[in-house]
């Protein structure tokens, strides 16, 4: 299935995983991009914090491999230089998201790495443009864990309309509910190069992720997941006002869903109880963080396999979609 994101990549499927902190290390990288997809590793809050993994030590296990790394762009701007050590592991595309990439761009293009941007509406879009990114993934509020209010399914093609008229070389990629080959097929249909895919490869087994949060996941559905800003506060961490959390409902989520000003107020009061819940796995505290597409997935399977039955699933819908057309 090629696409001008193949194309300017060198892969073999329009599928990028999505740079997840915590979750994305280099082995979910690495099996994502030996089946043919291109895969991120999530360097979340710069690797700085207790609960994350050694980045360097999860970039030697991507070696090799077309890869890039992802930052969240307000922590990186806290912590600089990382970016710079981080640069010599050479990967191909650094993705930024939440926040002012302004500071970064000129050293990712030095590096000769593509500047990709994740974007929530179309000021971001404006945004990233300016800042000359190569690539934009619109990324709807269906997406597990941070993002904001739009919908996958018209942000994808106002920002492709947008994109042919003010920059029609940048290429978009399409984030936020799409788990399958249904999905990817619909955001080729939309406008877009290819798909971003979080959830999915956070229940994939080469993910980071804890086992009993994909039992949690596997056994919810979509419903079962909410956006709240509440959270972010009461563990103690910054998260700009215009961002919320996606994660699968809870105790925590419940009682604190709508109290976003008292929530502020207490800013940092369950830092040490989250830590000791994350560390125990107590998941009626800590976040399960989901996106709504839980509700398409039943099982933990490799990740080279998902991005195999995505992309076949995706030929047959478009296949299908011809036959519509010939009867
Ligand atoms: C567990 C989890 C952690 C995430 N962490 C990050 C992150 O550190 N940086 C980032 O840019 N996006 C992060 N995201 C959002 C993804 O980049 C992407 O937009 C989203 O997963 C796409 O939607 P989906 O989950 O429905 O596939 C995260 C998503 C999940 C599910």
């Amino acid at each position: 299935m090629q696409t001008r994101l193949t194309q300017a990549f060198g892969i073999r499927h329009p599928i990028v995983s999505a740079p997840m902190g915590l979750i994305s290390g280099g082995r979910l990288a690495a099996a994502v991009s030996a089946a043919g997809g291109l895969g991120l590793v999530g360097a979340g809050y710069a690797g700085r914090t207790a609960s994350e993994p050694d980045l360097n030590e999860e970039l030697a296990l991507v070696r090799g491999h077309t890869f890039g790394i992802g930052f969240i762009t307000w922590a990186l701007a806290r912590d600089p230089g990382r970016l710079d050590e981080l640069l010599v592991h050479r990967p191909a595309c650094v993705f930024l998201s939440f926040g002012d990439a302004r500071p970064f761009a000129a050293r990712i293009a030095a590096a000769g790495a593509r500047l990709i941007c994740q974007v929530q509406c179309m000021r971001h879009v404006d945004e990233a443009l300016d800042l000359g990114a190569s690539v934009i993934v619109a990324q709807g509020a269906e997406a597990g864990g941070h993002g904001a209010s739009r919908a996958t399914l018209p942000f994808v093609p106002e920002v492709a309309d947008h994109l042919a008229k003010r920059s029609p070389q940048t290429l978009l990629l399409a984030a936020g509910g799409i788990a399958d080959g249904r999905g990817l097929a619909a955001a080729l249909m939309l406008g877009a190069d290819g798909v971003v895919v979080g959830t999915r490869f956070w229940a994939s087994q080469e993910a980071l992720t804890p086992e009993p949060m994909v039992a949690r996941a596997i056994a919810a559905g979509g419903d079962d997941t909410v956006r709240i800003k509440s959270l972010d506060a009461l563990r103690g961490v910054e998260w700009p006002e215009e961002f919320s959390f996606r994660v699968v409902r809870n105790g925590l989520t419940e009682a604190w869903a709508g109290r976003e000003a008292e929530a502020r107020a207490a800013f940092g009061s369950m830092r040490e109880a989250y830590a000791r819940a994350r560390a125990s796995h107590d998941l009626d505290i800590v976040a399960t963080i989901a996106g709504e597409a839980i509700g398409l997935i039943h099982d933990r399977p490799s990740a080279g396999s998902i991005v195999e039955s995505m992309v076949a699933q995706a030929r047959q819908q478009l296949e299908r979609a011809g036959a519509w057309l010939r009867q």
